[in-house]
């Protein structure tokens, strides 16, 4: 069944202290209705923001996880050790990690199979720049991270991933998607799946949306048929806009 998702990614924001206050009020306000809300916390807060979640819609995520399984990686974060703190998601390829660590589609391939195999689901980014957009080659660039990233994986390895599509030009910078844009792109990757794994296992999988999402324009973008959730940044920091994100479906 495709899920209703809203995820929050803290970034690298937040003392321990603050994330588990802020975590304690996400906490209390959730309401188990039927939507999954993830908070997708930096490393060092996963294990105490965990013992702060008692609520059965929300869950724990990572922002990345290292390439490699285990052994000498000074300052990597393994995907055993993420699930070992009861984290149940990993993001995989948000756009800050493509540009700022260059990160590419082989390792994020990698990632999302380690992520996999350890029993995280991955939430696996792909967008275009803005550049990229103003040539017309944004469905061009979204296909080709998705088909890279995640199209040699099982059926039933591909059934478990969340898809966030996340326009960079709308990261962090107050314009928003409009919500037809947003639609176009979602519609056009459940139509990319359906021709690799089937209609089935399309109709199944959640597409979220991030970029510069908010309370006041969540209700419109969720609206759309082909967007199951949104991926959030800046309104995940701070509870009332975060619960405003997540009461707007
Ligand atoms: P934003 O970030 O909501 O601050 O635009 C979204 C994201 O990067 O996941």
């Amino acid at each position: 069944m495709r899920k209703k998702i809203v995820a929050g990614n803290w970034k690298m924001n937040k003392t321990l202290q603050e994330g588990v206050e802020l975590a304690k009020t996400v906490n209390r306000q959730v309401e188990d209705n039927g939507v999954i809300v993830i908070l997708c916390t930096p490393f060092i807060h996963l294990s105490e923001v965990n013992n702060v979640i008692t609520k059965d819609s929300l869950f724990l995520g990572a922002q990345n996880c290292a390439s490699e399984t285990s052994g000498a990686f000074t300052g990597e974060v393994s995907v055993d050790m993420i699930k070992s703190t009861g984290s149940e998601y990993v993001i995989i390829g948000h756009s800050e990690r493509r540009s700022y660590y260059h990160e590419d589609d082989a390792q994020l391939n990698k990632k999302t199979k380690l992520a996999l195999a350890a029993g995280l689901t991955p939430i696996f980014c792909c967008g275009e720049v803005l550049a990229e957009r103003q040539a017309n080659n944004h469905m061009k660039v979204v296909k080709t991270q998705i088909e890279n990233g995640l199209f040699d994986l099982s059926p039933e390895d591909f059934a478990k991933v969340v898809i966030a599509y996340e326009p960079v030009w709308a990261i962090g910078t107050g314009v928003n998607a409009t919500s037809d844009q947003a639609q176009e792109m979602h519609k056009a990757i459940r139509e990319l799946v359906a021709e690799k794994y089937g209609t089935q296992v399309a109709n199944n999988t959640s597409i979220l949306y991030g970029g510069s999402c908010k309370p006041s324009n969540a209700k419109e973008l969720f609206a759309n048929p082909d967007v199951d959730g949104g991926l959030i940044g800046g309104a995940s920091l701070n509870a009332s806009d975060f619960m405003g994100i997540v009461n707007a479906f």
